[in-house]
């Protein structure tokens, strides 16, 4: 049954591109200009698969974050890119995209061996997906408008007004980005804030600077004014919080944990910053018990274990019907059991390592916690023997409610999977949780899914399918995990103000 090797591959060898790419000295890019930063700490850059160091990268400070926000700054107020055109930055954006595209297959390469994901889905999710965000943004640079109203002032006699609205970019953003998927997460804030006419600092998370450091050549090979696009690599307490502190930033657009979200809102809260928070889950999968059992297990496994369940929609707690609830639970245990982990760039793997050691030490953490809490270990449940962060994927049963494993966003490959007996009680199960990013009901039913859907507290709900985005579907959270709508026209309350202009005429 178990078709995983006992044992994990070797990285293969990188391409010669990679290899040159991660052996230079990585500056900060501020201005258009590659510049040292003011201390010369690095910060290691590893390879998840191996543990071992591939790079390293500056360790930005609140003095390099000043001068990254004063060239953001002055490229806002300053400069081509307020007086461009809007059709002008919608080719440049569009340039962008066909530079990713051009820069592929390298990017993608980078993206695994920082990250860990396989090159196959750093290429088809990541790169192309960043590509597709670019491309769709694009195209708002020119459709971004006011409206015109008839207001009912009631001035001097025989006054007349005419009203209306201007909708103006918000100014520099600070983007704070995790390391989940880094090239696609930056692109999230990027497409908006460009399309918008904003300037932008970009920290890449610690753990996975290198391809926003690629990426940054491109938007200077692309012809961005310099000072619109600056990325500063460094730590989130150092760097992070001097973005979020600075007056000079205007608006703050972060993806990470819940815990740095309410950081955040807090000490955005000095500079009565606008702030959009993309934070964690703890995502429902609903079987209700006429759904399609083959689609239902190949889904809730890719639900979990896609991007080793570093995916703020993770489909973390399964709750199954009790009339199916066995059948699942053996599907998905064998499923788990026979994903194949490895290296990123070994194309047989099917499954690469967590982010970090940290990251594999609190998922294990979990998984123990769960343990001791008596929940059963039905598949998984260990690292195997290697010097990579990999943890095998996980499938816990006999859960309870109040089980850390349960109510905690853990963030890999770990399920939860839950019996429920009355399809009334099924709507509260599923919000019973702090968070609300994302839910997936499975069912042929229509009725019964529209019945459920609007009950369930989330900010997507995919129906016969999970995690799957666009950049024209709206995404972000209800309750604690986030507010603000990234994606789609939503996007734009976000990147934007919104000007009353009322003219006596
Ligand atoms: P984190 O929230 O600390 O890191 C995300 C980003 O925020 C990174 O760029 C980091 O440098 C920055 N940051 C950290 N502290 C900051 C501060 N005080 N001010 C400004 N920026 C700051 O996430 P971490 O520690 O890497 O992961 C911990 C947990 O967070 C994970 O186990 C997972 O549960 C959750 N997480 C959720 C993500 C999501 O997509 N919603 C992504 C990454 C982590
Ligand atoms: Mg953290």
């Amino acid at each position: 049954m178990n078709a995983s090797p006992a044992s994990i591959a070797p990285q293969p060898e990188p391409s010669a591109a990679a290899a040159r790419f991660l052996k230079r000295t990585h500056k900060l890019f501020i201005g258009g200009e590659w510049v040292d930063s003011k201390s010369s700490k690095r910060i290691p850059v590893m390879d998840p698969a191996t543990g071992r160091e591939i790079s390293s990268v500056a360790d930005a400070n609140a003095a390099d974050i000043e001068r990254a926000v004063a060239a953001a700054r002055q490229a806002f107020e300053k400069g081509p890119w307020p007086e461009m055109l809007p059709v002008q930055r919608e080719a440049l954006i569009w340039k962008l995209s066909d530079l990713i595209e051009r820069n592929a297959d390298e990017l993608a390469e980078l993206e695994s061996l920082n990250n860990g994901k396989t090159k196959f889905i750093a290429s088809v999710v990541d790169i192309a997906g960043t590509r597709d965000y670019f491309r769709y943004m694009a195209g708002w640079a020119t459709k971004l408008e006011g409206s015109t109203f008839k207001t009912s002032i009631h001035g001097p006699p025989g006054a007349k007004f005419h009203t209306f609205t201007l909708r103006e970019p918000v100014g520099v953003v600070g983007a704070i980005v995790p390391w989940n998927f880094p090239l696609a997460m930056a692109s999230w804030k990027l497409g908006p804030a460009l399309a918008s006419g904003c300037t932008v600092v970009l920290k890449p998370a610690e753990q996975t600077p290198i391809t926003a450091l690629r990426f940054a050549e491109l938007i200077q090979e692309a012809g961005f004014p310099p000072g619109v696009v600056n990325i500063v690599t460094g730590y989130g307490e150092t760097a992070g919080a001097a973005i979020v502190n600075h007056p000079g930033v205007d608006k703050v657009a972060f993806t990470g944990s819940t815990e740095v979200g309410k950081i955040i809102n807090k000490a955005a809260s000095d500079t009565v910053k606008r702030v959009s928070l993309e934070l964690g889950g703890k995502s429902p999968v609903v079987v209700l018990p006429d759904a399609d059992l083959n689609a239902v297990v190949g889904g809730a496994a890719n639900a979990i274990f896609f991007n080793s369940g570093q995916v703020c929609t993770a489909g973390s707690r399964l709750f199954a019907h009790k009339k199916v609830f066995d059948q699942v639970l053996e599907g998905l245990s064998s499923a788990a059991q026979n994903i194949r982990l490895g290296p990123g760039l070994d194309p047989k793997t099917e499954m690469g390592p967590l982010v970090s050691k940290e990251q594999q030490e609190r998922v294990l953490g979990y998984i123990d916690s769960g343990r001791k809490d008596g929940a059963k270990v039905v598949a998984g449940g260990e690292a195997p023997s290697s010097p990579g962060y990999f943890v095998k994927p996980t499938v816990l049963a006999n859960v309870r409610p109040d089980m850390r494993v349960v109510r905690e966003e853990i963030f890999g490959p770990v399920v939860v999977a839950q019996r429920f007996e009355d399809l009334d009680e099924i709507a509260a199960l599923a919000n019973d949780t702090p968070y609300g990013l994302a839910a997936s009901v499975w069912s042929r039913d229509v009725s019964a899914v529209h019945r459920l859907v609007p009950k369930i507290r989330a900010g997507t709900v995919w129906v016969n399918c999970h995690n799957f985005v666009d950049p024209a579907m709206p995404f972000g959270g209800f309750k604690q995990s986030g507010f603000g709508r990234e994606s789609g026209r939503a996007v734009f309350e976000m990147y934007t103000e919104l000007k009353s202009v009322c003219i006596a005429i």
